[in-house]
């Protein structure tokens, strides 16, 4: 490993070089904490090149080499999938590389809310008070999370979503571009909350709600009714 000055902007990469990647890339730069060395894509398209300036060096399985190789600090997972970022955040930990924030300055967080790892926090995004923000988590640009509300691992807030207080988002979320959430309420592990929605009950589990006020229209994920159809017949 070189032997870099205490003052030397820790090395990055991001992973995932589409449209979220970009966003990421803005908000590193933005923040100035970070030297972003480029991105990794599973797209071989797109391998080589430059996305916004920036190498696509090779794909997402070659992070443990190019950490040694490019004497990296870290990392970002930009991949809008929620169970596809929480999955790779998961083997990345495993593989002792750390995942880093990316946390634009312009978003307001309470002295007092709490953000885990890998976490990207958008333009304009407001964090209120006594909040948690789990790991893998996307605050997208300009959401407003009110106070004490906790946001589970690996969900997606979208922008311009509200969320008030006291709300309890489980792991693997993904909440709508201008969804509303009132006080209080949870929505389930991996539930779907549709564009616009106003949620004013509980969310069950892996449902998808859509509408003023929200209502289920699926109870379950595509990923549940496909392994159901696999269960043997009579069972
Ligand atoms: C909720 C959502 C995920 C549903 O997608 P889907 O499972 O493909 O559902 P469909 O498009 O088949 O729609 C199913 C029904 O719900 C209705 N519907 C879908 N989304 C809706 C919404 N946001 N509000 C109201 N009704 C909606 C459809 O009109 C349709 O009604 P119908 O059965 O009477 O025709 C999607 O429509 C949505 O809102 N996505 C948000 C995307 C977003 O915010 N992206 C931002 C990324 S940063």
């Amino acid at each position: 490993m070189k032997t870099r000055g205490s003052a030397a902007r820790r090395r990055v990469l991001i992973l995932g070089a589409g449209g979220h990647g970009r966003v990421v890339l803005d908000i590193l730069l933005q923040a100035g904490q970070y030297e972003v060395l480029g991105f990794l894509d599973n797209n071989r398209d797109i391998q080589s090149r430059r996305v916004d300036g920036l190498v696509v060096h090779g794909s997402i399985s070659d992070l443990e080499r190019l950490a040694r190789e490019l004497d990296l600090d870290g990392a970002i997972i930009a991949i809008g999938d929620n169970g596809a970022r929480r999955g790779l955040a998961r083997q990345i930990e495993q593989a002792g590389i750390e995942l880093v924030n990316a946390v634009h300055p312009s978003a307001t967080i309470a002295y007092n809310a709490t953000l885990g790892r890998n976490v990207v926090v958008a333009a304009g995004v407001v964090v209120c008070a006594n909040c948690q923000i789990g790991d893998s988590v996307i605050l997208n640009t300009g959401c407003i999370v009110d106070h004490q509300t906790m946001i589970g691992e690996g969900s997606h807030i979208c922008p311009g979503v509200r969320i008030a207080g006291r709300v309890k988002v489980e792991p693997g979320v993904f909440v709508g571009i201008g969804a509303t959430i009132v006080p209080k309420v949870t929505l389930g592990c991996e539930s779907i909350i549709g564009a616009g929605a106003v949620v004013i009950d509980d969310i069950p589990p892996m449902a998808t709600a859509v509408g003023v006020p929200a209502r289920p229209i699926k109870a379950a994920s595509a990923s549940e009714e496909v392994a159901a159809m696999l269960l043997p017949a009579d069972v």
